[in-house]
């Protein structure tokens, strides 16, 4: 059985990473408007990327026969006064997501639920590169 904990924040998370494409799709958006073809397909790709996520926590979920529950995801409605603030906000996001990966990643480790664990390793590392890309942006833009 899995602890109630674990599987509501991975629950969670399914909402959390449909938000974030979510949320990059309004980014690809903002780029697309302001005529920045390269900052509009990379903000496509991350939010399919995404939609990804959020399938392996459904997916992983399922698959250890736990009871799945879908919430409504939250609009997206930041304003930014330049491009600058868009990727900004991008990397305080992916901030965010990596302490909510570290949350879940804290309530397995206590729980011995080691299974959940290693399937978090990938999103661990994948945080990483998330951030890093973020930061990378900045720096370009
Ligand atoms: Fe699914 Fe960008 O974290």
């Amino acid at each position: 059985m899995m602890n109630e904990k674990v599987r509501e924040l991975l629950n969670q998370q399914i909402n959390k990473e449909f938000y974030s494409a979510y949320l990059y799709l309004d980014f690809s958006n903002y780029f697309e408007a302001a005529g920045l073809d390269g900052f509009a397909n990379w903000y496509k790709i991350q939010a399919q990327e995404e939609r990804d996520h959020a399938m392996l926590f459904y997916q992983y979920l399922q698959n250890e026969n736990q009871k799945v529950t879908l919430e409504a995801i939250a609009k997206p409605d930041k304003v930014f006064a330049c491009h600058l603030d868009v990727l900004k906000a991008g990397l305080t996001h992916e901030e965010y997501v990596t302490s909510l990966i570290n949350e879940i990643y804290a309530a397995a480790y206590e729980a011995r639920d080691f299974r959940t664990m290693q399937f978090l390793d990938w999103f661990v590392k994948e945080q990483g590169e998330e951030e890093t890309n973020a930061h990378d942006l900045i720096t370009k833009m």
